[in-house]
């Protein structure tokens, strides 16, 4: 078995980013996946979709071909996420049977993405899952290659704690022909109390505005419809080169991408000047996400978010009075440690007062590692469900009214795909709203306007016009 040190998370190195440009799988490897099938899971967020789809694009150049069910592949991946322990039960609900695969037939098994940065998990596999061939962290997916060849009798656990560099021209099979993440920026300085992701996905380094830009032109003339630029606090996006999200934003809305999105916004260095776009280019749709997590402001504060109810209640109703009809999102936490009744009822009315499009509602998870994991908490578990509950309740309903508001009502809308179910189309409003579509002719990859006819929380009806 090769394991190299693994080094402390916490532990940051302050040196600048370097950029690692022309990556190419080098040729001793591009045969090793001959008439070799692979399978990729993929968990968590779009971090990790869009990793997966670097992931597949080295393997594919390794010669692999992808499947889509695991008993059919001669190398499964897991890429994990750490973010809440229902996320770990997950993947090692799925470790389990990939262990009764391997007994039936030689696979190889790898492990990768943020639970690979754990070392709890990795002790774990090296302990007890000796089935797993090899872990891999999210710093190094570009040693896939070398490490799938070296791994046989040996294996090997190769993760970093942390990255210095940027890897440029990744391979890439894209999951969409019509919709495309682009990475603005990787992992997270702010350290928010509950949080991992700092710890799975280290420092954060913003790519160079030019290569940003190039992968934009590059998609808008493969005839992509819409990118969603991916960062974990997109407004901080170029603080260590000296640029802001306001001129990156300006300059990919100038390449002429039909529909740009951007996530995730934070509410603390989300600037006015964002909204002045939004309003002025047709092309930034009008949604943005923007996590809240708690409507109390002494919960925000032992959360270390840096901005108050009051300062987010006054952004909200900023960004609907000026960016006619956008769609305003959020993710909440429910029972942080020491909630009170009190702080939960707060966060009810910040709901009551923003009336969210939509969100998604999770109990507080302790993670290893995070601040908040070391407050001895008084909430019990059931108390917590129950608020998750009331919570959601008021959720669906805000839900239900704001796509009421759009019965009737001609919507534009990204075809994705087809559903088997009920043979209908099924895309996205340029408000983020999912929606099934009648059509009688094949429109999947076309914006088409689209008139409403029946609104239910989650999902919306229409037909084409
Ligand atoms: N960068 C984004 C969030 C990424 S994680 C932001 O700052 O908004 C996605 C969501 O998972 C978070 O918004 C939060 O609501 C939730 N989350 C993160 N850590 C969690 C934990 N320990 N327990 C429960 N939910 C958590
Ligand atoms: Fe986690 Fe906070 Fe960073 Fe979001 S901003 S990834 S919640 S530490
Ligand atoms: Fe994303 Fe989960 Fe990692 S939310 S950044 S895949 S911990």
């Amino acid at each position: 078995m090769k394991i190299p040190s693994f080094l402390d998370a916490k532990k940051r190195n302050k040196c600048k980013t370097s950029i690692i440009r022309n990556y190419i799988v080098d040729n001793k490897y591009i045969n090793i996946g001959l008439n070799k099938k692979y399978f990729i899971r993929t968990y968590g967020c779009q971090m990790n979709e869009r990793d997966s789809e670097t992931i597949s694009g080295i393997l594919e150049q390794m010669g692999y071909e992808k499947v889509y069910n695991y008993m059919d592949a001669d190398l499964v991946l897991l890429n994990t996420c750490a973010i809440r322990e229902n996320a770990h039960n997950k993947v090692f609900g799925m470790l389990g049977r990939l262990k009764n695969l391997k007994e039936s037939k030689d696979i190889v098994i790898g492990f990768c993405g943020c639970m690979a940065q754990e070392k709890d998990v990795v002790e774990e596999i090296i302990n007890n899952k000796k089935f797993v061939d090899f872990v891999i962290g999210t710093h190094n997916i570009n040693e896939l290659p070398r490490i799938i060849s070296e791994c046989g009798d040996d294996r090997i656990i190769e993760v970093l704690s942390n990255s210095d560099y940027i890897i440029e021209d990744m391979p890439s099979k894209r999951e969409s022909k019509y919709k495309a993440f682009v990475n603005i920026s990787y992992g997270c300085d702010n350290f928010c109390t509950y949080c991992i992701v700092p710890y799975t996905r280290g420092k954060e380094k913003s790519r160079l505005k030019e290569d940003i830009i190039n992968e934009v032109k590059e998609l808008v003339n493969k005839g992509y419809k819409e990118v969603t630029l991916l960062g974990q606090n997109v407004n901080s996006y170029g603080k260590d080169l000296g640029y802001s999200f306001t001129e990156l934003l300006r300059e990919v809305s100038d390449t002429g991408i039909e529909r740009l999105k951007f996530v995730t916004s934070n509410p603390w260095d989300f600037k006015l000047e964002i909204i002045d776009l939004m309003v002025n280019r047709k092309n930034i749709v009008p949604y943005i996400h923007l996590p809240v997590q708690s409507g109390s402001n002494s919960i925000l504060k032992s959360m270390g978010r840096k901005y108050t109810r009051e300062q987010y209640i006054e952004l909200v109703n900023n960004i609907r009075n000026r960016v006619k009809g956008c769609s305003i999102t959020t993710d909440i936490i429910v029972g942080f440690p020491n909630e009170s009744d009190e702080d939960f009822k707060f966060t009810l009315d910040l709901v009551n007062k923003c009336k969210f499009d939509g969100a998604y509602t999770f109990i507080y998870s302790p993670r290893f590692g995070t601040p908040a994991s070391l407050i001895e908490d008084c909430v019990s578990f059931v108390e917590k469900e129950e608020r998750l509950s009331d919570l959601n309740k008021l959720i669906n309903k805000y839900s239900l009214e704001s796509n009421e508001k759009l019965l009737d009502k001609v919507v534009s809308v990204l075809i994705d795909n087809k559903s088997d179910k009920d043979n209908m189309y099924v895309g996205y409003t340029d408000t983020n709203k999912l929606i099934n579509v009648k059509c009688d002719y094949n429109c999947i990859g076309k914006i088409l306007d689209v008139k409403v006819t029946c609104a239910k929380s989650w999902s919306l009806y229409g037909e084409v016009l």
